[in-house]
């Protein structure tokens, strides 16, 4: 018999070299591989890798157990013993092959669970917000003094930022003179007879020269200003002008639509008053002060302890700019307004005009 080597697997041996001569013998043996299976290997799979390697010990073509045992136990077999190997060597083969199948679904549904695991979307986190633009507090304001008139039968109209001295000043009764025309307030556009507006005032003319009245207008738009710029002011600003004249119109009609303006934007109640003014396009001319929305009409700060908050200029039409119109001055009537759109943002929002051009997102996005 040759030597013996005490590291050799019973399988790497045939059954004469292991002494077998009977079919209970060779049982005994299969039992001890299934055994090693299934209470070793088998119980040693830990992930796929193990289970391949398991796999390749036990499958594996050339060189695995079954392949080792059918070579050398039941090929080499003595032919009383070829029946009990062929048969164990199936049971064997088959339970090898089954628990190897079940240990791989297994294997393959933990890892599907934990991929799952690892993909879940949890509802419970904060979803990712997504900014959205809102109107400039400019816009927005004008979109409230807009709502306001056109509720009471106004319609909207625009003009040219770049106009004629005639459509700003002059048609406005605005005498050559006058401080407004001086080139320290107006930009006169160089090599040309154009200037930039310094109002949109000039927007009662151009409308009033193409339609009769009834007119009942409102005018938005920027104009220009040669002022330094500070807390208050700037080279560019917004207005909205309007302009109601028709066959009846009164000083009452005037001051009930100023009343009405008022209320609806500042709230219901707040109290107007009309303070003697001067424009050349309006007589009388009036300044509309409103009560002050800080302290409600007993003085402080804001109002510089007046009270009182200066709003915005207007009055009833001049007759002298119906004969630039070829309106008829002793049938027509009608009063006008020029509101500093800016300024009732400031008011509203409590805040300087310079932040309202810096286009700064944290400013911005307080007033959704
Ligand atoms: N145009 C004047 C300005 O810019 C504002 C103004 C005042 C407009 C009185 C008017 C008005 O229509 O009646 O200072």
């Amino acid at each position: 018999m040759a030597q013996e080597d005490p590291n050799k697997k019973s399988y790497e041996k045939t059954l004469a070299e292991l002494g077998v001569s009977s079919p209970a013998d060779v049982g005994k043996h299969f039992h001890e591989c299934q055994a090693d299976f299934a209470s070793h290997d088998l119980l040693q799979i830990a992930n796929e890798e193990d289970w391949k390697a398991v796999r390749d010990r036990w499958l594996g073509r050339k060189s695995g157990v079954i392949t080792l045992i059918t070579n050398n136990w039941l090929k080499a077999a003595a032919p009383e013993l070829k029946r009990a190997a062929g048969l164990h060597l199936n049971e064997l083969k088959t339970e090898v092959e089954q628990a190897l199948e079940e240990r791989r679904a297994s294997i393959e549904a933990a890892a599907e669970l934990a991929a799952l695991e690892r993909d879940r979307i949890d509802l419970s986190l904060p979803g990712v917000e997504r900014l959205l633009g809102t109107r400039h507090l400019i816009r927005q304001t004008y979109a409230e003094l807009q709502r306001i008139f056109l509720a009471i039968g106004y319609t909207v109209v625009e003009g040219p930022e770049i106009e004629t001295p005639y459509y700003n000043f002059e048609a406005l009764n605005i005498p050559e003179h006058h401080p407004a025309r001086d080139n320290m307030d107006t930009f006169y556009i160089e090599g040309s007879n154009h200037l930039l507006r310094t109002h949109t005032s000039p927007m009662q003319i151009r409308t009033m020269e193409k339609q009769q009245p009834p007119v009942r207008i409102i005018v938005p738009g920027k104009v220009y200003r040669r002022d330094n710029p500070d807390a208050t002011h700037g080279f560019m600003f917004h207005q909205l002008e309007g302009l109601a004249v028709d066959a009846d119109i009164t000083f009452c009609d005037f001051k009930g639509t100023v009343d009405y303006f008022v209320r609806e934007f500042l709230g219901p109640g707040v109290k107007t008053r009309l303070r003697p003014s001067y424009f050349p396009f309006t007589e009388p001319s009036a300044e509309v002060d409103a009560t002050c929305y800080v302290c409600r009409g007993s003085g402080c700060r804001v109002c510089k302890f007046s009270g009182w908050i200066e709003l915005f200029g207007a009055g009833m039409v001049n007759p002298a700019v119906y004969g630039f119109v070829n309106y008829d001055a002793k049938r027509v009537s009608g009063f006008a307004f020029g509101i500093g759109v800016d300024r009732f943002a400031m008011l509203k929002y409590g805040t300087d005009l310079q932040v309202l051009f810096q286009n700064d997102v944290r400013f911005l996005r307080q007033f959704r």
